[in-house]
């Protein structure tokens, strides 16, 4: 597919640094895989994948087979010879005020800067505050002035859920270089991209960090944005899909993150949004849409289970609900920020026993929210069976293919609660269930 095969290392085998090294193989480049979790690492070797992320398995399998993507704990040995070196470790939220806690990636400046050798091209794939390029620089050059290297930031803009195909067809690339030689080598890395029409929007390293938080901040903006109307919708009796659709359909807004529910979740937009107040608050920069995005999300995620309580006339101490979803949206596992699990966690402190379903996040959930008063069960109708109420906090395709009637048949009592707009009110009503969606009147 492309003319001379790149050799590639990314370090930290995440859900962004395994779909990167799959992907970059799948586009013809000879990729070395990372991480220091030496059971990642052998679950890779043996044939397994320690995330769920449709398409990946089949992917790295047939990389692996074309001897295209290795796994391996040991950068030393491998960082030799490498034409560009991605750093794809975790930028979790610190213990300060939101601030992206950058303690993984430092500790890979610092390995680095004992194995690189002259003309290494690195590039930061994590998700990191501006400025970050500058400090691994720093880094670096600290404890080997001996060495010329070259600082690229090139963000990460895949979903979960979608990761290989948002991969392989980006609607952009985005590239922050300060060298003549990491361009060319960027250039080359995406060249099999570029080539189907793929964009690369090339900037300097500064403002490259900077377009992934503000992206990633605007989606948030949009989702709070629409969540506000559906609460608006509810009190003038409106319907929030036609008015998505209405202002969806100005170019100018566009239909997509209109999509109303419990509130965004996930491993990034809540810690993206908290790190970029951080930097605003830092630099003396009234960032008050963020914080408003931020504080209203966060109500919101609190808010669904008090619509729950009210559907249940307030009376909620001794209930049993169905819960069906645990992950923050459908096909993951990740439960990191999902608002399923504030649900579950109010409903739990409000006196109900809940009974919860996800088909693939209820070990990660178990993880974080613990046994008490909470049963993780198997099937779709074992959460339902006999329980007071349901709550749809995941928009799983599982969920929109059950039939309003299993719902009547299965529960105690037919209250639903559908914080995805899964169902159509009128079908849910027209078979006796006490039905309360987003937005829908
Ligand atoms: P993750 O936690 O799933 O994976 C990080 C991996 O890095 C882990 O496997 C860990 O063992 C490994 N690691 C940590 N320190 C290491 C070291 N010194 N050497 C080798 N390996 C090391 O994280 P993720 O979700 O893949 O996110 C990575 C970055 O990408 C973050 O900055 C995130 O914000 C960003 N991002 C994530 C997504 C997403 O959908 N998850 C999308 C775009 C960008
Ligand atoms: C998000 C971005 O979409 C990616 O571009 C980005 O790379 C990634 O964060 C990241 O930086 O890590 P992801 O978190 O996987 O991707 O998930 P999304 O599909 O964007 O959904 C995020 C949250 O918003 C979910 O809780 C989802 O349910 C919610 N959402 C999304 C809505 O409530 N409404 C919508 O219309 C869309």
């Amino acid at each position: 597919m492309i003319g001379e095969p790149l050799r590639l290392v990314v370090i930290g085998t995440g859900y962004v640094g395994l779909v990167s090294g799959a992907c970059f193989a799948e586009i013809g480049h000879h990729v070395t895989c990372i991480d220091n979790n030496r059971e990642k690492v052998e679950l890779l070797n043996g044939g397994g994948i320690p995330i769920y992320e449709p398409g990946l398995q089949e992917l790295v399998t047939r990389q692996r087979e074309a001897c295209r993507i290795e796994f391996t704990t040991d950068l030393a040995k491998n960082i030799k010879n490498a034409d560009a070196v991605f750093i794809a470790v975790g930028t979790p939220t610190g213990r300060v005020e939101g601030e992206a806690d950058l303690q993984y990636v430092f500790a890979v400046a610092e390995e680095l800067a004992d194995i690189i050798s002259d003309d290494t091209v690195i590039v930061t794939k994590s998700t990191v505050p501006v400025g970050t390029g500058d400090k691994i620089r720093e880094i670096i050059a600290s404890k080997r002035p001996d060495v010329s290297f070259h600082m690229t930031s090139n963000p990460e803009f895949l979903r979960e859920g979608c990761a290989v195909m948002d991969f392989l067809e980006p609607d952009r690339v985005v590239v922050g270089v300060d060298s003549d030689k990491a361009r060319a080598v960027m250039g080359r890395i995406y060249e099999p991209m570029t080539n189907q029409g793929v964009n690369i929007l090339y900037t300097d390293i500064r403002t490259s960090e900077l377009t992934k938080y503000a992206a990633n901040a605007f989606l948030a903006t949009k989702i709070a944005f629409i969540n506000e109307m559906a609460d608006m919708c509810e009190a003038v009796g409106g319907n929030i899909e036609d008015v998505a659709n209405g202002m969806g359909m100005d170019h100018r807004i566009g239909r997509n993150y209109l999509s109303p529910g419990p509130g965004f979740g996930g491993s990034c937009f809540p810690k993206d949004t908290l790190a970029l107040r951080k930097m605003g608050f830092d630099l003396d920069v009234a960032l008050n849409v963020v914080n408003a995005v931020i504080d209203a999300n966060d109500a919101r995620k609190r808010a669904m289970a008090h619509k729950v309580i009210a559907a249940l006339k307030g009376d909620i101490q001794g209930k049993t609900i169905a819960l069906l979803g645990l992950a923050f949206k459908a096909n993951t596992d990740d439960t990191r920020y999902s608002p399923a699990l504030v649900v579950a966690e109010e409903l739990r402190r409000a006196g109900a026993s809940i009974q919860a379903y996800d088909p693939e996040a209820s070990d990660q959930a178990k993880e974080v929210l613990g046994v008490d008063n909470i049963t993780y069960v198997a099937s779709l109708q074992d959460a339902l069976k006999s329980a007071d109420a349901a709550v749809i906090a995941t928009e799983w395709d599982v969920f929109r293919a059950l039939s309003p009637q299993e719902f009547r048949e299965q529960l105690k009592h037919p209250v639903v609660v559908d914080l995805r707009n899964l169902y159509r009110p009128a079908d849910m009503k027209e078979i006796g269930l006490e039905y309360y969606s987003i937005g829908r009147s």
